[in-house]
């Protein structure tokens, strides 16, 4: 008997707005060119059609997500017609919230030495993952403002932990140090927080990595304040294996980690709940100031595609993609915040040509 066909995935596509809408169909035109067997459907949720119906996310959209798609990949949201943001947040916030996505992985690697802003640092320096907890934290808006507009004026922003929530942010990161061994062989799983200000939080999470690492002997367990991570991280990134933490420390250590890498332009993630829908998104947000000039750097999106395909078990696609990708580098075929001269739309068609002649 003939073997099975490997079947189809299917991908919710939703560029949302200003540079999502450059990038994105640049990663597309690469992914079909990747011969990567998946059908593409795409949705126009954004701040164009926000201002146009007032509509963010249709009544059914997340349910609709999560029934009919493998994998959603995603643009950016936020425009400066919407100074509320709402549709970003609704949007953005409502597919990591309300979908439970609850780990947000962030690889750091470097492309290129060039790319680096560090002294003597190589490409094999610069290997790292964030996993950064994406449901709670200061991002679930709990919190308000009492006597607004007066001198008496208040504000709390609550911080949310659960011991639901840490322990399984804190369990997928040893599950990944344990999926995706470094070329040196070393297993670490560094905890980054602020727990000798922040106790209540902190400590939570401090005693749930104490208890889970238990479980995985063979993984080395460290743990660093998120102030001095971030001095380590630009002096010497060598050491750093998985890094879990929080959803704002996640939020801002990867912008920094971006920088090692070559900026926001060369950063993807993935929003990801094991077994269900997940969603992939480069790390920058839609750079109203660039959008719209054929100048953004399409390799975050196109490497988030990447990721992608691997999280959907396309693992050869995935690797003619990245491999694409590294030789646009080697031969400078690349947008001009990386010292190319290329638009954007050139390199989406170098790397898909590359792509589909591999
Ligand atoms: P941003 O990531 O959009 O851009 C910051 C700057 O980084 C840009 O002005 C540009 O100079 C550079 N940059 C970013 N991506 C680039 C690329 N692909 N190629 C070349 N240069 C690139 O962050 P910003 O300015 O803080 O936010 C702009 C808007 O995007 C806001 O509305 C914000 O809320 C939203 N945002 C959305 C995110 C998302 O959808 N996941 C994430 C971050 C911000
Ligand atoms: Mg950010």
């Amino acid at each position: 008997m003939d073997p099975q066909p490997p079947s189809r995935k299917r991908i919710a596509v939703i560029p949302g707005d200003g540079i999502g809408q450059e990038v994105i169909p640049q990663a597309l035109k690469v992914l079909r060119a990747s011969g990567a067997n998946v059908e593409l459907n795409e949705f126009d949720w954004g701040a164009d059609r926000y201002l146009r119906d007032g509509m963010t996310v249709p009544p059914d959209g997340f349910a609709m997500l999560a029934r009919d798609f493998d994998a959603i990949f995603a643009g950016a949201f936020g425009d400066p017609r919407v100074p509320t943001n709402i549709h970003a947040k609704e949007i953005l916030l409502g597919m990591r919230f309300k979908m439970d996505l609850y780990a947000n992985v962030r690889p750091v690697h470097l492309l290129d030495a060039a790319l680096c802003p560090l002294k003597g640092i190589e490409p094999k320096d610069v290997d790292f993952v964030v996993i950064r907890e994406n449901t709670e934290g200061v991002y679930t808006d709990a919190g308000g403002v009492f006597k607004q507009g007066t001198a008496d004026e208040i504000a709390i922003q609550e911080d949310i932990n659960t011991r639901k929530g840490v322990e399984r942010i804190i369990r997928y990161a040893f599950d990944y140090c344990e999926q995706h061994t470094r070329l040196d062989g070393s297993r670490r799983v560094l905890m980054c927080d602020k727990s000798n200000a922040m106790t209540h939080a902190g400590g939570l999470w401090q005693r749930v990595f104490k208890e889970v690492s238990g479980e995985f002997p063979q993984i080395a367990a460290q743990h660093m304040y998120v102030d001095a991570l971030c001095l380590q991280m630009v002096r010497d990134p060598r050491p750093f294996d998985v890094i879990v933490t929080n959803n704002m420390f996640g939020d801002i250590i990867t912008d920094l980690a971006a920088g090692l890498q070559g900026g926001l332009g060369m950063a993807a993630s993935g929003n990801i709940h094991p077994g269900k829908t997940s969603m992939f998104e480069p790390v920058h947000g839609s750079a109203p100031p660039i959008a719209g000039k054929n100048v953004a750097n399409p390799f975050g999106a196109i490497l988030t595609a990447a990721m992608m395909l691997r999280h959907l078990g396309l693992m050869h696609e995935a690797e003619k993609i990245e491999a694409a990708v590294l030789e646009a580098l080697r031969q400078k075929k690349t947008t001009q915040d990386i010292d190319g001269s290329l638009g954007t739309r050139e390199v989406g068609d170098w790397v898909a040509g590359r792509v589909s002649h591999s």
